[in-house]
């Protein structure tokens, strides 16, 4: 599969796809509370994409993947299955990552919740991490190798002490759901793809407080840390332009 250059048209399309996603984001905010299911979550979220976006899911049945979101809480570190048996706590953070299509295209956007107050500790981890891919989105100019962005988001969490994890990337998005580039988090050697206009990518790093290590539970999906630390993730979707890149998953806050 080619990297797939977006014509301004796609674009205004996928701009529009990327304000749904990140609307779900925001409007599931206030139910992340103690005491609420992660199927929950995904019951709320798929009623609101369905019914007041007349959009479609992208994760639900997506290699039978059987959530409309993924919930990865605490030492999950991605692809969490909403389930009833995993209540919310106080002191947990959880990741909602959600992806939609809607007008042929995808978007994908992900984000920490805090349930209640969390430690420290937690908390310096979702900083750490959301603004790892702030830097990254920062440096995003048309014409810069790819790789330059995963080696300075490497350099950034290693200096505050966390591990990123290698094993999974962002993704170019579009029509498809996971397109080429693959989008390392981690220094890696260079493939040659510079950015270029019109590229739509998403930049979704996950950082450790323990080591990098992760492993996915016989459910095929849920992906945990060796080690059982806390993970962070947070996603964007971005479109590079002439003079840098657009946030097309932006939420108001
Ligand atoms: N949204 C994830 C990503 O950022 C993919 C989830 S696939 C699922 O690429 F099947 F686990 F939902
Ligand atoms: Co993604
Ligand atoms: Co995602």
């Amino acid at each position: 599969m080619p990297i797939f250059i977006k014509t301004s048209s796609d674009i205004r399309k996928m701009r529009l796809v990327g304000k749904c996603v990140a609307n779900v984001l925001a409007m599931i905010e206030c139910y992340v509370q103690p005491g609420i299911s992660t199927a929950e979550l995904d019951r709320i979220c798929s009623d609101y994409i369905i019914n007041k976006q007349s959009a479609v899911s992208a994760t639900l049945g997506y290699r039978g993947f059987p959530g409309s979101i993924c919930t990865s809480v605490n030492e999950v570190v991605c692809h969490g299955i909403p389930s009833s048996k995993t209540i919310l706590n106080e002191g947990d953070i959880v990741n909602i990552d959600v992806a939609i299509i809607k007008y042929g295209f995808y978007a994908d956007t992900s984000k920490m919740f805090f349930v209640g107050t969390v430690s420290p500790l937690a908390q310096r981890l979702c900083k750490v991490t959301q603004d790892s891919l702030y830097l990254a989105i920062s440096m995003v100019k048309p014409g810069m190798r790819l790789r330059l962005l995963g080696k300075a988001i490497q350099e950034f969490v290693e200096k505050q002490e966390f591990s990123i994890v290698k094993e999974y990337c962002g993704h170019g998005i579009g029509r498809n759901f996971h397109e080429e580039p693959h989008v390392f988090h981690h220094d890696t050697d260079d493939n040659g793809v510079r950015l270029t206009p019109g590229m739509v990518l998403t930049i979704e790093p996950m950082v450790n407080i323990g080591n990098s290590h992760t492993y996915t539970l016989s459910d095929g999906w849920t992906v945990k840390t060796k080690d059982h630390s806390l993970s962070a993730q947070y996603e964007h979707t971005i479109v590079i332009t002439n003079t840098g890149c657009e946030i097309i998953t932006a939420r108001s806050e």
